[in-house]
C-alpha cells in the first residue's frame, strides 16, 4: 500500500469489536513508536500499555464514553518534561515529539487492520493517579486500540478537510495556489 493510501485508511475509530489484539501486532505498533523521530533525538516518551481490567476501568473514568470503554487495549503516550528538548526561547518540544510518535502508532495500527483514536480531551489528574505517574511525566494522549466495528469512508477527505488552496502556501503566506 502506498503511504497516502495508508494515511487515508486511518480514521478515528469510535466503535470496537470485542476481539483481543494479537501480541505480535501490539509489539509491532510499539516498535513503530520507539523508532519515531524527536527533537535532538531526546525521545522524551513512555508508552504505557493498559490491558488489566482494573486499571482499564480507571482509564475509562478519565474519559467516560461507552465506545471508549469497549477498546481492548489503551496505550497512554506520556511525555517526559525533564528529557524533552527546549528551544532557546523556552518552547518545550515534549508534546510535539510525543504526538509524532502517536502518529506512528496510529498508522502502524492501520497497516495491521486495527483502529485507533487520538484522545486528548481526558482528565489528566485521574489518568496520572491511575498510572501512578511521577510529576515530570505528563499523559499527553490516550490511544484506544482494537479491531474497528465499522470503517469510515476515505471520501470524508473531500468534505471534512480544508481545501488545498486554503492551507498550502508557496514562498509567502499571502501567495495563492493557481486553480
Ligand atoms: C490532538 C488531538 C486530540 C484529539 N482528541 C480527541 C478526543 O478527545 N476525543 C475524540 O473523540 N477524538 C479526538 N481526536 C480525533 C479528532 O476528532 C479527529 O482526528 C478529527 O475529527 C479528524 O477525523 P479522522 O481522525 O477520522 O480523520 C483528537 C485528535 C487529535 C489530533
Amino acid at each position: 500500500m502506498s503511504f497516502l493510501s495508508l494515511a487515508k485508511e486511518r480514521f478515528s475509530t469510535r466503535d470496537f469489536l470485542p476481539k483481543p489484539i494479537e501480541e505480535d501486532k501490539l509489539l509491532e505498533i510499539l516498535e513503530a513508536a520507539r523508532i519515531s523521530p524527536s527533537a535532538v533525538n531526546r525521545q522524551p516518551w513512555h508508552f504505557i500499555v493498559v490491558q488489566d481490567k482494573n486499571i482499564k476501568e480507571k482509564i475509562v473514568e478519565a474519559y467516560p464514553r461507552d465506545w471508549f470503554a469497549k477498546a481492548p487495549v489503551y496505550i497512554i503516550a506520556c511525555g517526559d518534561h525533564i528529557e524533552s528538548w527546549k528551544r532557546e526561547d523556552g518552547k518545550d518540544y515534549c508534546d510535539v515529539d510525543v504526538s509524532i510518535a502517536v502518529t506512528h502508532i496510529m498508522l502502524a495500527a492501520t497497516d495491521l487492520g486495527l483502529g485507533t483514536c487520538y484522545i486528548g480531551h481526558f482528565d489528566a489528574d485521574i489518568c496520572r493517579q491511575a498510572l501512578s505517574l511521577p510529576k515530570h511525566i505528563e499523559p499527553i494522549a490516550i490511544i484506544p486500540l482494537g479491531y474497528p466495528a465499522k470503517k469510515d469512508s476515505t471520501k470524508r477527505f473531500d468534505t471534512r478537510r480544508k481545501a488545498f488552496n486554503e492551507i498550502v502556501h508557496f514562498d509567502e503566506y499571502e501567495s495563492k495556489v493557481e486553480e
